[in-house]
């Protein structure tokens, strides 16, 4: 086997150095270079192999495998697929640990799990599983050392093997701390290799740093097959969890959780959470947004202030601040909404992320009724995306909004012109920005649902 080197690399260009240098003797990049073990795969007597025709391939679809854990499924877009590996990523304390091993608990009655802890030691994960209940079978290894736990995984071959944390996890080869982007990569890198060889669907941990990214920026998001978010306020009960990259299913599912004494619980139905609005409130109104096949309904709060500040704020929560600042631009030159001399703050409910321009028309109408202190007629949600010359756009996935709408006793759905509904609900299509305040503001909707309407929602 060819002896281990350490050299550093340019993370820019690629050129190698025998030390670490500030500055990039290829690109005159600054802090580029990384440090990597070389000679690692035996490059010089390597023999060449066969390539196979893709059709000669035995594609016997592997079955997933259940996590037992039925939102987490849904963003893995139906369990976990057998030797891939998925990096969970989270700010700390967000549930991450918890998470997964109410999951590894689940799977444990059916399958060999292994639980990899570098960040507690057994006693507290002893603690945790009793208060979660149910994960006797759960087989643990409080260990930091990469290679032993390469070696005890081919070695035990479990079914399904969580990593927490692969910040924690240490190549003794590399002289830099754990934790650094060097560490993490060799690690994720060999651990890829054992999962397809070895047959181990493995779970990553990863910390996210303070912009967001798990593990500095994105040195792992290539390597793994599936990237989990979870995301949600530590200080409120609720949590999402996205997939932001999935090789075998669909990116943007979204799963919702609540922390509760006894673990986290899934909640299948948030739209009954978060798509309420106090009734006669000003500044509020229920967006009907779409997370990758989900519908969901969600309350978009506005509070519109005056403000001295030569450069009015425009703060936004949950919602994208280049898409606020754009509907407040066009509220203000196409609805007659000037807001030059006001600060804007919106926020969605739940801590939730809207990342579609669908919910567009439900954030206008909420900053729309603060600034004309009106509230959004009752029962009213809307969907739509704004254009910049004020006029809506057809949302995509349409029916499916509307059958959540449906669903969630909605009176009234605004939506932009073109959108057909299914029966028992009204749809109200509006062309422009100006037609859309308008009917939600002024009242052309009714304040409650009609008796004939009522009666057709009762009826379904
Ligand atoms: N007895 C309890 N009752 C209710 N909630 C609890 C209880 N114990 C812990 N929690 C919740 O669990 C959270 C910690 O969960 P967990 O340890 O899984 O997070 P984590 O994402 O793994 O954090 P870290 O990044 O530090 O490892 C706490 O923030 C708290 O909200
Ligand atoms: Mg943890």
């Amino acid at each position: 086997m060819a002896k281990l080197t350490v050299q550093f690399v340019c993370t820019e260009c690629g050129s190698a150095a025998s030390r670490w240098l500030g500055r990039c003797p290829g690109c005159n990049a600054f802090g580029t270079l990384v440090e990597e073990l070389a000679g690692a795969e035996g490059g010089g007597g390597a023999r060449p192999s066969a390539p196979v025709p893709l059709g000669e391939i035995e594609t016997a679809e592997s079955e997933r495998i259940p996590t037992g854990v039925a939102e987490l499924d849904r963003v893995l877009g139906g369990g976990l697929v057998p030797a891939s590996l998925v990096l969970v990523g989270g700010e700390p304390g967000v549930g991450k640990s918890t998470l997964l091993l109410s999951a590894l608990a689940a799977m444990s009655t059916s399958r060999r799990v292994l639980l990899v802890t570098g960040e507690e030691s057994t006693a507290q994960v002893g603690l945790r599983a009793a208060r979660l209940g149910g994960a006797e079978k759960v087989e643990i290894l409080a260990e930091t050392e990469l290679a032993t736990v390469c070696a005890t995984l081919e070695a035990e071959r479990p079914e399904v093997c969580v990593v927490d944390s692969v910040q924690t996890l240490y190549a003794s080869e590399l002289g830099s701390a754990p934790g650094s982007v060097a560490q993490v990569r060799e690690a994720a890198g060999r651990l890829l290799r054992v999962a397809k060889q070895a047959g181990v669907a493995t779970i990553l941990v990863g910390h996210v740093t303070k912009d967001g990214a798990v593990a500095g920026p994105r040195v792992l998001e290539h390597l793994v097959d599936c990237v989990l978010q979870f995301e949600g306020d530590r200080y409120r009960e609720h949590r999402v969890l996205r997939a932001t990259k999935n090789r075998f299913g669909s990116t943007n599912e979204l799963g919702v959780f609540e922390m509760t004494g006894d673990g986290l619980v899934g909640v299948p139905d948030p739209s009954e959470l978060f798509g309420t609005t106090h009734p006669g409130e000003v500044g509020a109104a229920v967006a009907c947004t779409l997370e990758g096949t989900r519908p969901i309904l969600l309350e978009v709060q506005a509070l519109v202030a005056p403000t001295d500040l030569a450069m009015p704020r425009r703060v936004g929560t949950g919602v994208d601040p280049k898409r606020l600042a754009m509907i407040v631009a066009v509220l203000g030159r196409h609805a007659g909404l000037g807001l030059g001399g006001a600060d804007v703050f919106v926020n969605v409910a739940g801590g939730v992320r809207i990342d579609e321009p669908g919910a567009d028309l439900a954030v206008a109408l909420a900053i729309a009724s603060a600034a004309r202190g009106v509230p959004v007629a009752e029962g009213l949600a809307a969907f739509g995306e704004i254009g910049l010359t004020g006029r809506l756009r057809p949302a995509s996935q349409a029916e499916r909004r509307l059958g959540e709408c449906a669903k969630l006793r909605i009176a009234v759905v605004l939506a932009p012109e073109g959108t057909g509904g299914p029966g028992g609900l009204r749809v109200e299509p509006v062309e422009t920005i100006r037609a859309a305040i308008a009917a939600a503001l002024e009242g052309r909707a009714p304040r409650v649902a009609e008796p004939a309407q009522a009666a057709a929602r009762s009826a379904a």
